[in-house]
């Protein structure tokens, strides 16, 4: 590949990368400041791209035709300008990193009585299983109904959600990547996850942890309705649940 083509096609990478880097439309409190980091980052290792793109190509052409070339001598000041630099970059990129992994909107960081506090929060548990997953509403007293690809959570837009992620067996993942989810389910223990999701639609979720064969098909779905809308999801879903446990009721009553 010629001096030209290789400098286009850097060229054209940045540009594609840039394109890609466009933030969509934000979904959810978390993956607003998940692309938000992408983005700062992106602009750090965009010219740093460049930078070594360049200098690499010029080297190619101004040397490669040298047929003696001399070693490079010790140059202290080059040393500790790269050294320097490159310690403030990863300083930023730490802190910006941090910044967005502390926020309260990605890593729920409160303890167990601080989980929904506010009136009209979500909780909702995700327990993982070999292969599936079951997930509940421990305040409603509901389980999530089962749709074509694994369960499906109904939750309002625009309010507080909390998913507390856990496992009975093996470690799984719980992801839903484009509300900027993502949890280890362990087993004996409870890990909390919150965001508030800020469009409607259905957000698929998969298990993003190998646990063994059927671990591709650990789907499940979250479904961000608006309030009214879950309201009646929720009335629709206790009256269910009532009917089952009557039904239940009766079946031991006739049994004694
Ligand atoms: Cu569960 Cu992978």
């Amino acid at each position: 590949m010629n001096a030209k083509r290789f400098a286009l096609a850097s060229l054209l990478s940045a540009a594609v990368m840039a394109l890609f880097a466009d933030p969509v439309a934000a979904q959810s409190t978390s993956a607003d400041l998940i692309g938000e980091l992408n983005i700062k980052l992106l602009y750090i290792a965009l010219p740093i791209t460049l930078l070594v793109e360049i200098i690499l190509i010029y080297a190619v052409l101004r040397f490669k035709d040298n047929d003696e070339p001399k070693p490079t001598r010790e140059n202290r000041r080059l040393e500790i300008t790269w050294t320097v630099a490159t310690a403030i970059i990863l300083l930023f990129v730490g802190v910006a990193s941090y910044g967005v992994m502390a926020d309260p909107a990605v890593t729920f960081t409160g303890g167990e009585d601080e989980i929904a506090p506010n009136e009209g929060d979500v909780y909702v548990q995700a327990e993982a299983y070999q292969w599936g997953w079951t997930m509940t509403y421990p305040e409603e007293d509901i389980t999530a109904p089962q749709g074509d690809n694994g369960p499906v959570i109904t939750v309002p837009e625009g309010q507080d959600l909390y998913i507390g992620v856990t496992s009975e067996d093996v470690i799984h993942g719980f992801h839903v990547p484009e509300l900027g989810l993502k949890m280890d389910a362990m087993p004996s223990q409870v890990q909390y996850l919150q965001t508030t999701p800020e469009e409607t639609g259905t957000y698929q979720g998969y298990c993003s942890e190998y646990c063994g064969l059927a671990h591709s098909q650990m789907y499940f779905s979250i479904e961000v309705v608006d309030q009214a809308e879950y309201d009646q999801w929720l009335d629709e879903q206790t009256a269910e649940e009532s009917e089952d446990a009557a039904d239940m009721n009766e079946t031991a009553n006739a049994t004694a």
